[in-house]
């Protein structure tokens, strides 16, 4: 039973990729909807490979088009499409209206979700709204763009990891397949695992900004606990990879790439360095922040090695940065 409701789930939500994709080919589709796309330098070929569309104005265009094609309103509102109106009983309507429309696909390419951008900035509005949880969309377990990604993480070894969809899908466009977006929430234990599945490497990618900063120094600490290898590179203020990459192109984005990844004690000392120079307690701070992170490795050897390079690289003795490893570790526990 339960096998057959999911199957229904699926079903419904690639009827509707394929309508909102279709609609992109509409006089209004075209116009509001394409268009922006183009605008954000999204090409033809991009559109397709995401599965990019758009969810017309009204408030019922979905609903009734499912309808007619034998989608109950029941099977439409579990996979998330559709919402019950809470002064009318009798009355649904569409979640995604007048918004461009990101596929969320699982592993295996089946639409499981939507995310839907707003196209003009209204403070009365959320940005995106999403598909809620369902049956088939765990969003735990999803990574946004992993079915685009998976095979590019596997030959690289390395998973790039964004916050935002246009972030996966701007990498694309400068030739860069290996990334997945965590879509504005912190990472989770299931979307460690899902990366582990294709790589050992994960070089986070967040927004330039202080909110980003810091859920970059929380998914290190995750990563690093879940036996990654782990590198971040930071962005200047206010930009992110997708900004930052249409900004200054695909062979300067790749260089900066190259240039700024840091592994996570860098990253941390690049971060402080500033007020570390002028503020011996900053300095401190440091390093126990490294140790914190140090003492989340799994494995004993890797943690000794790191150990090592932060003694060097913080200049203070390896003895001391033993001793306060230990003192984390057993906290730990
Ligand atoms: P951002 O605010 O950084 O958006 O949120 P963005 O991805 O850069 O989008 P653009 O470039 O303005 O179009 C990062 C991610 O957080 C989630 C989305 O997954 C988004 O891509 N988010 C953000 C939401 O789910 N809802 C929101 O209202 C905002
Ligand atoms: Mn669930
Ligand atoms: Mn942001
Ligand atoms: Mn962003
Ligand atoms: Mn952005």
């Amino acid at each position: 039973e339960l096998y057959k409701e999911k199957e229904s789930l699926y079903i419904a939500l690639s009827f509707a990729r394929d309508f909102f994709v279709k609609n992109l080919r509409t006089e209004e589709g075209r116009s509001i909807g394409l268009s922006y796309f183009k605008e954000r330098g999204f090409t033809q070929q991009i559109i397709e490979k995401f599965d990019l569309g758009y969810a017309l104005e009204g408030w019922d265009h979905l609903l009734t088009a499912g309808k007619e094609a034998g989608f109950s309103e029941d099977v439409m509102l579990k996979a998330g499409l559709i919402l019950q109106s809470e002064s009318d009983a009798n009355r649904k309507y569409d979640r995604f209206r007048g918004r461009v429309t990101f596929t969320i696909h699982n592993v295996g390419g089946k639409p499981i979700g939507f995310g839907a951008r707003i196209l003009k900035k209204d403070k009365n509005q959320p940005k995106y709204i999403n598909s809620p949880e369902t049956p088939v969309y765990h969003k735990s377990d999803v990574l946004y763009g992993m079915f685009q990604a998976k095979q590019a993480i596997r030959n690289t070894g390395n998973c790039y990891l964004v916050e935002g969809y246009t972030d996966v899908v701007s990498l694309h466009l400068s030739g860069i397949e290996n990334v997945v977006a965590s879509s504005g929430t912190s990472l989770t234990e299931g979307q460690i695992k899902l990366i582990k599945r294709f790589a050992d490497q994960v070089t986070v990618l967040y927004d330039g900004d202080p909110a980003g900063i810091k859920a970059s120094l929380r998914g290190i600490d995750l990563l690093l606990e879940g036996g990654l290898n782990v590198k971040a590179v930071v962005f200047p203020e206010g930009e992110d990879p997708d900004s930052y990459s249409q900004k200054v192109g695909s062979e300067a984005f790749a260089a900066y790439l190259e240039e700024k990844s840091r592994n996570f004690i860098g990253f941390k000392i690049d971060l402080y360095r500033d007020e570390m120079e002028s503020d011996p307690l900053k300095k401190a701070n440091l390093i126990k922040e490294v140790v914190q992170s140090i003492s989340k490795i799994p494995d004993p050897i890797l943690r000794s090695v790191f150990s090592k390079e932060a003694a060097g690289l913080l200049e203070i003795g390896e003895d001391i940065l033993f001793t306060e490893l230990n003192k984390s570790l057993l906290q730990n526990q």
